[in-house]
């Protein structure tokens, strides 16, 4: 038992399947199961820093060593994982339907891998969640700008054996967005005009605090549309919501999802 209020599950699949095009936005909650941990509660502390502390440009500059060894360590969290069934009934779902399109501030691959597993051999290859926050397994140079995908070792033993871009040497940085700076405007744009043009927005696991992100619902609900959130806790995002399903994503999404597609 997932302790989901049964009118509000109710209610919550009446949405999901009355809308054509349906926004899913995603945060740290939705991989929480996975053993990834989220940023604001307890045990999103690594050795004594907070977050914020390390995402952000400043830290880099200062001790670029620290910065690499944090994503090291959860770049090698994250390889430990598995996609959980939130993941799973959320890559059926953009399988399975048209007009679906998954928005993510997580920077794991766990929606991608779900995708690819839950595909198999059917084409066409599934799409690629929106990475708002971009990706922990990519670089990006911090001379020449260059982005290139990058998942193996890194040594964060010492400045010296950072890894450094191959074209013009300067230092690589993880290919995330800080702390300060700016999402890719590119990714931003194409997430607000689907949240404007969505019936439905999804909004799975995230505490709603962080901007741009956090404003996509608002963009959904101002347009017309409705508002579904699945989180155990309340956010700022609750009361705006035409729908709150109560419990954690990997066991409310499929009884949300995979029986209002018609399956057990
Ligand atoms: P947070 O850690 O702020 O919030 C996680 C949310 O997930 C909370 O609202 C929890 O109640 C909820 N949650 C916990 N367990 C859950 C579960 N099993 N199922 C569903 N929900 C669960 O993470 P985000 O909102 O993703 O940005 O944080 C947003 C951004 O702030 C991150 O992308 C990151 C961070 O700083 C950058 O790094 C730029
Ligand atoms: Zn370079």
């Amino acid at each position: 038992m997932t302790g989901v209020d049964p009118e509000a599950l109710a209610r919550a699949r009446g949405l999901v399947e009355g809308s054509d095009r349906i926004l899913v936005l995603t945060g740290a909650g939705v991989s929480a199961e996975s053993g990834v941990p989220t940023f604001r509660g307890e045990e999103g502390l690594w050795k004594r820093y907070r977050p914020e502390e390390l995402a952000n440009p400043l830290a880099f500059r200062r001790d670029p060593r620290l910065v690499w060894e944090w994503y090291a360590w959860r770049r090698e969290t994250v390889r430990g994982c598995d996609p959980n069934p939130g993941h799973r009934a959320l890559a059926r779902l953009a399988l399975e339907r048209e007009g679906v399109t998954l928005v993510t501030q997580n920077v794991d691959d766990l929606h991608a891998r779900a995708a690819r597993e839950e595909a198999g051999d059917r084409a066409p290859e599934p799409a690629h969640p929106l990475e708002l926050h971009g990706s922990l397994f990519r670089v990006r140079c911090t001379g020449c700008f260059e982005r290139r995908e990058h998942s193996g070792p890194i040594d964060a033993s010492a400045v010296e054996t950072l890894p450094r871009c191959s074209s013009c040497g300067s230092l690589l940085r993880p290919d995330v967005v800080w702390f300060g700076e700016s999402l890719d405007p590119r990714v931003i744009e194409a997430a607000r005009h689907r949240a404007e043009t969505a019936d439905l927005c999804l909004v799975v696991g995230t505490s709603a605090v962080v901007q741009p992100a956090a404003s996509l619902p608002r963009t959904t609900a101002a347009a017309g549309g409705d508002v579904l959130e699945v989180n155990p806790d309340e956010t700022p995002l609750t009361s705006l919501a035409a729908a709150a399903l109560r419990g954690p994503a990997g066991r409310v999404l499929p009884r949300l999802l995979d029986d209002s597609s018609g399956r057990a």
